[in-house]
This record gives structure tokens, sequence and C-alpha cells, in this order.
């Protein structure tokens, strides 16, 4: 007789880290013999792994628990139903009562305890645990199998540092991922020896504030997160190292100069400034000014011409006034952002901002971001045109959607298709950018002897 092996299905919401947490408490169930499902239907198990950055973000959650107790009545199974992610940590156990359908709860830094959570839910009981300990959740969830992660992708993330101690006045963070918290060196670098071994080419290091690393190093210092990027290029079968997100006033002169010597080092950053106003900027509790900013992009370019910047921006902030947003225009005319992301202001409960006087109509909110997300998208489109006739660097990632076409993505992280060629995912190849689509580029393969001899001689290296 075969025994059936439990399924799981977890849909994430929200940020890479919610994506990497996903990963990290499948990888957690592997040794009770789950196995993923991409359809909640046959799942015994069900994940919601959610996000509370903003209050449409937070409120997909229940309109999603409202179909899977649809889903429930129609099928007569009865999965167990978690929400984890943020909004677990949020709410807590707010979340049982207004959702009689969730049978448990649990915040970002208790997934290693799910298997113990499942087993008391199946019980019966229906157990909330949103408890602080993020040491203790990286030196006990399980490893990844190489199985596993050559199921993934050959672009892997790596949390290296989670929560945050900034305390924008209008940012959950601070609140639902804790206290600004670093991993130590040794438990990231044999994380991403393992990545590399089973075939992972690029890694994202990630963190809420990922430039305000001080994780403790082998010599029992804490290492910046230069000094880490610098030990992680060593590892032979790593082609491209990222990291994100960034915070302008953490953004050290070793870091700076890491983008200056380390090759494998992408030249694009995410470095979110939220507003051009210094006056909003101050009320954002962002402690740095609109110049400020600008000055440090000037430093980084200095160091690496190429690189492509990308931030963040929130419209209607409360008191924002007309010359303040023309200000944030202006920032994204300055900066020449190669892609950027804007929101309207959301009040989130708990954060200081909710409670201010002045907050915007939405009317009002709705007119700006419009005009902000357009001039957005008339740069980024300026971006994409100037890299074609250009060859640019491509890792491959998977098959493409047309015959014969492999997708993959540029140093600047655009989506790349490529027709006609004989590659492989997980190459490294050197393409001709020859026209640009509405969210990727399009290119044409080089054949293996016209490629670089840097990218011939890594091919070799990691055959
Ligand atoms: N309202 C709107 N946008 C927000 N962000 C964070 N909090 C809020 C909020 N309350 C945006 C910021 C941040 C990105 C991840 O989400 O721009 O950088
Ligand atoms: Fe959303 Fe922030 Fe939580 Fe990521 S860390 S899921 S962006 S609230």
């Amino acid at each position: 007789m075969t025994v059936r092996s439990p399924k799981l299905f977890v849909r994430s919401y929200g940020c890479q880290m919610n994506v990497y947490d996903a990963e990290r408490m499948s990888d957690a169930l592997a040794p009770e013999g789950y196995v993923a499902t991409e359809t909640p239907e046959d799942a015994d198990v069900i994940v919601l792994n959610t996000c509370h950055i903003r209050e449409k973000a937070a409120e997909k959650v229940y309109s999603e628990l409202g179909r899977i107790r649809k889903m429930k009545q129609e099928t007569g199974r009865a999965p167990i139903v978690a929400v984890a992610g943020c909004v677990a940590q949020a709410e807590g156990a707010e979340i049982l009562k207004r959702a009689p359908v969730v049978d448990l709860v649990v915040g970002p830094q208790s997934y290693q305890n799910l298997p113990e959570l499942i087993a008391r839910a199946k019980a019966g009981a229906r157990p909330v645990d949103t408890d602080f300990a993020v040491s203790e959740k990286f030196a006990r969830l399980a490893e990844a199998t190489p199985r596993a992660i050559r199921g993934r992708s050959v672009a892997a993330f790596l949390t290296v540092q989670e929560g945050c101690d900034k305390f924008c006045s209008f940012c959950v963070v601070p609140y639902t991922r804790g206290a600004e918290v670093s991993r130590p060196v040794g438990q990231i670098v044999a994380e991403a020896e393992r990545l590399a071994a089973a075939g992972v080419r690029e890694i994202t290091l990630l963190g809420q504030n990922v430039d305000a690393f001080h994780g403790e190093g082998p010599d029992g210092r804490s290492w910046s997160l230069a000094r880490l990027l610098y030990r992680l290029a060593e590892i032979d079968g790593i082609a491209r190292l990222r990291y994100t997100t960034s915070h302008p006033l953490d953004f050290a002169e070793d870091l700076i100069t890491a983008h200056r010597d380390l090759d494998k080092l992408m030249p694009y950053l995410h470095l979110p400034v939220q507003s051009g106003s210094d006056r909003v900027l101050k009320a954002m509790n962002r402690r740095h000014k609109a110049a400020d900013y600008l000055r440090l992009i000037e430093r980084i370019r200095a160091a690496r011409p190429d690189m492509a910047l990308s931030g963040d921006f929130i419209v209607g902030f409360p008191g924002e006034t007309d010359a303040e947003f023309e200000a944030t225009m202006r920032i994204v005319d300055e900066a020449a952002y190669a892609s950027a992301f804007s929101f309207k202001y959301s009040p989130r409960p708990g954060t200081p901002a909710a409670e201010r006087e002045g907050q915007v109509s939405e009317d009002v909110k709705t007119e700006r971001l419009l005009r902000l997300q357009a001039l957005i998208a008339a740069r980024q489109a300026a971006f994409q045109r100037s890299l074609v006739g250009r060859p640019i660097e491509v890792l491959v990632e998977r098959v493409g959607r047309h015959d014969g076409q492999m997708a993959g993505r540029s140093p600047y992280l655009t989506p790349v298709q490529i027709a006609d060629c004989e590659v492989a995912v997980g190459d490294l190849i050197e393409v001709d950018v020859t026209g640009v689509g509405p969210n990727s580029l399009f290119a044409a393969s080089r054949k293996p002897a016209e490629q670089p001899k840097s990218l011939r001689q890594f091919a070799e290296a990691t055959a």
C-alpha cells in the first residue's frame, strides 16, 4: 500500500522576503512528508503568507479566506488553513475571530514551529504563534534539500537581515517584522554555498534594511554588508549578487567601493527615497534631505557609472501640498530612475502618521499617483530604449513563452526574451538587444564562440 503524501499550498503576497519565507516553510514541512501543490483544491494545508504594508494588501487575505470557505463547502474537504506573514503578526488572534475558517495563525518569526502548530490544529486547537525570536527562527529552520533548490530557480533569495529600527512614520514593518536582526555570516555563507552547489547562479540578499546588515563574522567581529558581499563573491558557482532593500542613511562608503570592485555585484540598486520634499521627508522621519539622497546617488554612480537605480514613492502623505508633490516629480527626473514603484499613502493602524491631521483626499491621491506613474513609465521606457543595439549579459532563468525562446534577466533586472538560442537554464550569456516590449527586452543570442572570454571561462568552471 502506498501512503499518499500530504500536500502543501502556499500563496505569498507582498515582498520578496515573503517569497523566501514561503520556501523556508515548505523546507520546514518537507521532513514531515509534505509535497508542494499549485492548487488549493487538493491541498491538506493551505498557507496564506500575507502582507500588511498597505490596507489593500492586508484586505486581500480576507477575500481569499472567503473563497477558501466556499471551496471547503463545495468540495467537502477540510484542509488546515493557516494565516502566516505580516497580517498574522499584526492581527494575531483577531483573525480567528473574524474568520472562523482559519485553523492557525503564525507570525514571520515562528515558521520553525509550523509542524507542531499544524499537529495542534489537526487536534482541534486553533493555535496562535506570534512570538519574536528571529535568531532562533534561522537557527532552527530546516535547510532546503538540493532537490528542492533545483526545483526552484537559478536566481535565489537569501534573507540576511530582518526587521527595522528606523520607524518611518508611515510604516508597519518595525511592528510586524520586529527589531533589526542580522544573521551570522557563517550561516549565510553556508546557505549560499549550498545554493551554489545545487546550481543557483544568482543570489539576492534580502533585508528590510539590508544595508544596515551587521552580522557576526567568523572572527567574532561585526561585518558590514560590503564585507559580506566580498566574501560571497568568492563562491565559484555564484555569478551574480544583488541586495534589497536599502535605506539611504545606512549606505556606507565600503558598499560604494564594493560596487566599484566586484564584477559579480550587479549594477542595479533599489534605493527608496519616498518623497522629494524636505518637509515631507522630515514628517516621514526619514532623517535625510532630498539633496543628501541626490548626492549619495552621485557618489554611487561615480563608482559604478552604469548603475541603474530604482525607488519607491508615496503620494498623499498627510499634509502633502501640491508644491511638495511637485518636488517628488522633480526628484524622479533628477535621479533618472530606470524603474520605480509608487503608492498612495495608506494609513496603517498603530503608525504615527495614521493619526495625523491633514489626511489627503482619495481624489487628490489618485490624481498625483497617475501623474507620477506617467512620469516613471516614460523614464522606464527611455531606459529600456537606451539598451537597444547594445550587448548585455543575461542569466538564462527559464524557457520563454514562444517556441525556441529562452527568458532571463539583464544586470538591471529587466526581463529579456532571447530568440533562436541554444542555451540552457543557468547559462550566463551575452546577447544583443534588438527591441523593447511592454515589460521586457527582446534579444538575439550570440554563438558560443562569440561570447566574451570571461563568460566562457565561467561556463567551463561550472559545467
Ligand atoms: N502607505 C503607502 N505606501 C507604503 N509603503 C510603506 N508603507 C506604506 C504606507 N503606509 C511603501 C514604501 C515602501 C514600500 C515597500 O511600500 O514606499 O518603500
Ligand atoms: Fe509586506 Fe513589509 Fe511584511 Fe514584506 S515585510 S510582507 S512588504 S508588510
